[in-house]
C-alpha cells in the first residue's frame, strides 16, 4: 500500500540560504529579541528577509499551504546560526535563537497562520524544546527518548477550531518545528486520515463517529493549576467538515465510554499499526510544518547523543 500523505518539499539553495541568513543576522544584530515578549518582531524581520530572498515557487508554496490542504511541507537548507548545546532541561536563552526565531515565526507568519501557546503547558512558553530531558525518562512526552509515541494528534481534548478564532481554545491547526539537530536521525512518522480511514472497517468508522469517547491531553502537559479540563468527555474520535474527516486521537488517552466504543477503539489501533505511513529524517536547518486535524503522528524510542549534541527540535504550534 502507498501512503496518500501529501508533502509539499522545497530546498534552498546555497546561494539563497546564505544570503537570507547574512540579512536576518545583520537585522537582529543591534537588538536583544526573545521568542515570547518580541515574537510579533522576530516574525516582521523573518518574513521581511524571507519574502526578499525566497525564489517565488517557494513563496506560492507557504502562501497556499493551508488552502490546499495538503498534510505537510518540509522546507530544508534554511540558514544555520551558531547554536548553543541543546537543552535537555527544556528551556534554554530564548535570546540567543534570534536567527532561528525570526526563521520559524517569518514562515509562521508567510503560511498565513498565528503562532500561540496554551498557558497550561510549556509555562506558557511559545517555542517548546523538544528534546531528550533526563526527568522524563519512561514518560511518553516530547521531552522523552525511551518511550515509544503511538499515532496520535497533539492536545486533541478540546473541540476543532475554524479560522477567526482565539486558537488557545481549540485543538492546534499546525504543529510547526524547526531543527537544530538529529544526528541520531529519529524519524518523525506521518499518516494521512485519509489512509487511517482506509485501514479501518466501516462498521469501525461509524462507531469511532459517536460521541462515545473521551480523550485526554497528553502526558507531557503540565500540571494545571486553575483546574483546566484536561479530559473531554462524550467526543467523537472522527468529525467530518465540509471537506473531509477531522481526526481527534492518542491512544494513552483516548477511552471508549461503551462496551462498543472500547471495541471500536480497539480495532482502530489494529488498523493504524498496519496503515502506509511516510517516515521524515530531518536535519539541521529543515522547517517542518503538518496539519494536526488531519494528519496522525508519531516517532519511536531512541538512544539519544550526549546531552550537549542531543535531538532538538523547536515546536511551535500555529492556526
Ligand atoms: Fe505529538
Amino acid at each position: 500500500m502507498t501512503a496518500n500523505v501529501r508533502i509539499v518539499c522545497h530546498r534552498l539553495d546555497n546561494g539563497v540560504r546564505d544570503l537570507l541568513g547574512k540579512e536576518i543576522v545583520e537585522r537582529i544584530a543591534v537588538t536583544e529579541l526573545d521568542s515570547d515578549a518580541d515574537e510579533a518582531i522576530l516574525a516582521g524581520i523573518g518574513a521581511h528577509s524571507l519574502r526578499r530572498y525566497l525564489p517565488g515557487e517557494i513563496l506560492d508554496a507557504l502562501r497556499v499551504f493551508t488552502a490546499t490542504r495538503s498534510h505537510v511541507l518540509l522546507l530544508r537548507n534554511l540558514p544555520e546560526q551558531d547554536f548553543p548545546p541543546t537543552p535537555v532541561t527544556g528551556f534554554g536563552v530564548e535570546t540567543e535563537l534570534a536567527v532561528t526565531n525570526a526563521l520559524h515565526f517569518g514562515l509562521i507568519q508567510l503560511l498565513g497562520l498565528t503562532p500561540f501557546a496554551v498557558r497550561y503547558e510549556n509555562d506558557g512558553r511559545l517555542i517548546r524544546n523538544v528534546v531528550p530531558n533526563p526527568a522524563a525518562a519512561g514518560v511518553t512526552s516530547s521531552w522523552g527518548s525511551d518511550s515509544e509515541f503511538f499515532w496520535h494528534s497533539d492536545n486533541p481534548n478540546l473541540p476543532f477550531g475554524e479560522p477567526g478564532v482565539d486558537p488557545r481554545l481549540f485543538i492546534p491547526g499546525y504543529l510547526t518545528f524547526f531543527v537544530v539537530r538529529n544526528e541520531e536521525r529519529v524519524p518523525t512518522d506521518i499518516m494521512a486520515v485519509e489512509d487511517a480511514l482506509a485501514a479501518t472497517d466501516p462498521d469501525t468508522l461509524s462507531a469511532l463517529r459517536a460521541p462515545d469517547f473521551s480523550v485526554g491531553s497528553a502526558a507531557s502537559n503540565d500540571v494545571d493549576p486553575y483546574g483546566h479540563p484536561y479530559v473531554m468527555t462524550g467526543v467523537p474520535i472522527l468529525e467530518f467538515d465540509g471537506q473531509g474527516p477531522l481526526v481527534r486521537f492518542d491512544r494513552g488517552s483516548s477511552v471508549g465510554l461503551t462496551e462498543p466504543a472500547t471495541a471500536a477503539l480497539d480495532r482502530w489501533v489494529a488498523g493504524l499499526t498496519a496503515a502506509p505511513s511516510e517516515q521524515l529524517v530531518m536535519t539541521c536547518g529543515d522547517f517542518l510544518i503538518f496539519d494536526n486535524y488531519r494528519v496522525l503522528h508519531r516517532r519511536g524510542a531512541f538512544t539519544p547523543n550526549p546531552a550537549a549534541s542531543a535531538r532538538w527540535l523547536r515546536r511551535c504550534y500555529a492556526s
